[in-house]
């Protein structure tokens, strides 16, 4: 019994955090995010019926726990300052708390501007008055997003004609403001920038206390802006790890514009980039090819390992493109893309990426073991498609 209480107690020490550990988005942040399906018309009853699905179509047991309000939620301030919000969202706290009763963590959006970029109201001069509220509410991600401040940055400028950073250090400072703000809270929040890429965050997020950062200007539900941004990711690898993430955007998975291919290439990236894996289809509409794409849990286990380490391109010819992401246990996870308009073979040396003597090679969106191979493995791959592939020794 004594023992027992013993390697208890000693568990329970072990698994508090270390100081200076990070304990928020020790792995990439998944979840859900109102905005590419619901923008500016979402509703507490769509936040909370997103919620009961994630639970319902078993979303949240394969990681996606947040919950995450974007724009137009903002109300007035009152008398006090005190940001209220609008019609549309009764009671935040009480949405928070249904959010949590059901195992999921509540995400919410502002802009250190005076406006978010739908034109409601944004934290400028209510950073510590806002970040309490959030921590009050129970809130467990922000989403700051730039918008309006790039008014106060153009007015730097005009004003600062000498300095060329006079907009680019404004703008950390008002990141900086806020990151400050929500650690004063002492609820452990993730801190997610949103500011299109400007002045390459990857280089001073991390020092904000940021835990993610977006690395480009918005996604759409469209094969070519999707690929924009996803093969533009090549060379940030470096600049990701456990705490501290590139964001190339949220998923557009079951919005409906993309093929199964398509919808395929976009999680096969995102999963080889690391990227935090934020839902934003409705999840009460889901077909069962946008469910496996989804929650294949193959694919989510290459954007969450261990490891923590992003991928990147091992080579581009035309439109065939090859990418590799170091996996923990010495495996890589490899990436065949073809982005033409006919079926192509897409293939990548073994012996290239670590595997001279050949390795286990594994087809994550067939499902399929392909035997030990070693050499050149090539894929067959109809257009807009991709291979994703696990090797191992
Ligand atoms: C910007 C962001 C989007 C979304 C909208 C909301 O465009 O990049 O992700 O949050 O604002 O207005």
């Amino acid at each position: 019994m004594r023992v027992l209480a013993v390697l208890s107690l000693v568990f329970a020490v072990s698994s508090l955090p270390l100081p200076g550990q990070t304990k928020v988005a020790a792995a990439p942040p998944m979840g859900w995010n109102s905005w590419n399906h619901f923008a500016g018309h979402v509703t507490d009853a769509d936040v909370r019926s997103a919620a009961d699905s994630l639970v319902s179509t078993g979303m949240r047991d394969a990681g996606y726990v947040y919950v995450n309000v974007d724009d137009t939620w903002q109300g007035k301030r009152d008398a006090d300052g005190v940001l209220h919000a609008n019609e549309r969202f009764p009671d935040m706290k009480a949405l928070g708390d249904y959010i949590h009763s059901k195992g999921l963590k509540f995400g919410i959006y502002s802009s250190p501007g005076a406006q978010t970029c739908a034109h409601y109201e944004g934290s400028l001069g209510h950073e510590a008055q806002d970040a309490k509220l959030y921590a009050e509410w129970g809130v467990d991600f922000l989403k700051y997003d730039l918008c309006s401040f790039q008014d106060n940055m153009r007015k730097a400028e005009t004003e600062h004609p000498d300095d060329p950073s006079a907009a680019k250090n404004l703008m950390i400072a008002a990141y900086r403001k806020m990151g400050d703000a929500l650690k004063a809270t002492g609820r452990p929040m993730v801190y997610s920038l949103c500011q299109y890429g400007v002045d390459q965050p990857w280089k001073w997020g991390p020092e904000l206390g940021a835990n993610m950062w977006r690395t480009t200007d918005d996604i759409d539900d469209s094969y070519g802006r999707m690929i924009a941004i996803g093969f533009s990711q090549a060379g940030l690898a470096k600049y990701a790890g456990p705490g501290h993430w590139n964001d190339p955007d949220m998923l557009e998975i079951g919005n409906g514009k993309m093929t199964e291919d398509e919808y395929k290439t976009h999680m096969s990236l995102w999963v080889l980039l690391a990227a935090p894996l934020l839902a934003g289809n409705d999840l009460t509409k889901m077909t069962e090819a946008d469910k496996n794409i989804l929650m294949n849990k193959e694919a989510i286990a290459i954007d969450q390992d261990a490891l923590g380490k992003q991928g990147d391109r091992l080579y581009e010819s035309g439109d065939l493109d090859v990418w590799t992401k170091p996996l923990s246990g010495g495996r890589v996870a490899v990436g065949l893309f073809n982005r033409s308009w006919s079926t192509r073979d897409v293939s990548v040396d073994l012996g290239e990426i670590g595997f001279k003597s050949g390795g286990s090679v594994r087809d994550v969106w067939k499902q399929k073991d392909m035997g030990h191979r070693s050499g050149v493995f090539a894929s067959r791959i109809p257009k807009h498609g991709v291979t994703l592939l696990v090797v191992s020794k």
